[in-house]
């Protein structure tokens, strides 16, 4: 084993493994050096304490993405019974959640969900949501201004994203800091460093949360209004609906992930441009120029770095052998800092061209699961930076904004910002 300068970080590269201390701030606080490092000696390598075949390429991310001999759940061989896989008594909640929820289930279950789910969101444009999204931005900045000062996440990067999705699903926005904590509750079981009080709390939340979203679907309908919920219990394809678990799955997936990585992208992109001394002016010219420097901002810091996908069958890839069942890892913050698919790739350009095709980023993931909210999420980083630099001009970091201690939501504990 080949130990670096780093004490977080030692490679094996004959053996193509990889020890690494995800709670280490080195690693977590810049985990793209430990990927440039690896990435030299074993673009495959297997995470030894996470037991994980990881992905670092952008060419092999994309091609697992797409090979459906990988997926996120792991299918029963032709002819053979589903697998019943076994479930802890204290995740019961939990593991119905997933079960509903489209995220971790492969075709065919996965088309039927994503389909009736895509026929709600679809129902009216995504981008008629611009002004409110631009006056929320403006009353909040507003608030924030005579104080010279705020903590960012606090004040700007969190009230968009989670307002936004809760009235989109037409959940009372009051709601909004018990949704903030049962969704924190939730999603800290993706943690590498998970506990049993993590999965205890997991449970709780989900229960709690899955009666909450069970007495409001009750509610629409009731009086249906013109609200995603309404619209995905109307849901239909070929005389097909979504039951009351898949509704309830649905919705705590969409508040979930409507909120939690919007967050991050807008507290990473704000800390990218402030350290690059990025000229807001040049940056947000005009629509095109906010369109790539957003996309740049989520190539060079997404704030979801590690998504797993099961192996279907026997196969190899890369010149790794894997094994039915094995568990994998696509590093999409690696993969969009590959030096064979980006030039320059360690540095911000926010002129670069708008990666599009093969030179997409993998931040949204890729394939059959890409994320279904990007339109949403990427309209509010295009409306919300904007507003943020013209609004106050001047802004500042305050002190050296710190990474929280969680590699898997990779964002920042506080975002300290000034202006004059
Ligand atoms: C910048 C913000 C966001 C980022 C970086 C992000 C990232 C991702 C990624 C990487 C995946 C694929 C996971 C995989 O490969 O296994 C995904 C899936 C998903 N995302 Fe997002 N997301 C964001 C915002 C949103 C928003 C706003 C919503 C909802 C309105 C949303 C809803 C979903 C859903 C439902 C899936 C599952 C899709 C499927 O399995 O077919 N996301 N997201």
């Amino acid at each position: 084993m080949h130990t670096t300068d780093a004490p977080w970080l030692s490679i094996d590269a004959r053996m193509k493994t990889a020890s690494i201390d995800s709670s280490h701030p080195g690693f977590y606080g810049d985990p793209y050096a430990a990927y440039e490092r690896i990435r030299a000696v074993a673009p495959v390598f297997y995470w030894r304490e996470q037991r994980l075949w990881c992905f670092l390429n952008a060419a092999d991310v994309g091609a697992v993405l797409k090979d459906r001999r990988f997926g996120r759940e792991l299918l029963p061989l032709p002819g053979q019974p589903a697998l019943e896989p076994e479930i802890p008594e204290h995740l019961r909640a939990f593991h119905a959640f997933n079960r509903a929820s489209m995220l971790e289930r492969e075709p065919p279950v996965h088309t039927r969900l994503r389909n009736l789910v895509s026929r709600a969101f679809l129902t009216r444009s995504i981008d008629r949501l611009r002004p409110r999204i631009a006056a929320l931005a403006a009353e909040l900045l507003g608030q924030m201004r005579p104080a010279g000062e705020a903590e960012l996440l606090f004040a700007f990067a969190t009230p968009i994203p989670v307002t936004v999705i809760a009235e989109l699903l037409g959940v009372p926005t009051a709601m909004a800091p018990q949704l903030l904590a049962w969704s924190h509750r939730m999603v800290a079981i993706y943690e590498l460093g998970k506990t049993r009080a993590t999965e205890d709390a997991a449970e709780a939340a989900t229960r709690e949360f899955s009666e909450f979203i069970l007495g409001h679907i009750a509610e629409r309908r009731r009086s249906p209004a013109d609200d995603l919920i309404t619209h995905l219990i109307a849901s239909e394809a070929a005389g097909d609906r979504l039951s009351e678990e898949e509704l309830v799955g649905t919705c705590i997936l969409l508040l979930n992930a409507g909120h939690e990585a919007t967050v991050h992208a807008i507290g990473n992109s704000v800390k990218t441009l402030l350290e690059q001394g990025t000229d807001p002016a040049a940056a947000f010219a005009d629509d095109a120029a906010t369109e790539r420097t957003v996309e740049e901002c989520l190539r060079f810091d997404p704030p979801l770095h590690l998504f797993r996908r099961f192996v279907q069958e026997d196969l190899e890839i890369a010149g790794v052998r894997l094994p039915r069942g094995t568990e994998v890892a696509l590093l999409y913050g690696a993969a969009n800092r590959d030096p064979a698919r980006y030039e320059d790739a360690d540095r911000f350009v926010p002129s670069r061209p708008t990666p599009g095709g093969a030179s997409a980023h993998a931040s949204f993931g890729g394939g059959i699961h890409f994320c279904i909210g990007a339109p949403l999420a990427r309209l509010e980083l295009q409306v919300a930076l904007p507003a943020l630099f013209r609004g106050l001009p001047g802004l500042r970091l305050k002190g050296a904004p710190r990474y929280k201690d969680a590699y898997h939501f990779h964002g920042l504990e506080a975002l300290h910002v000034a202006w004059p």
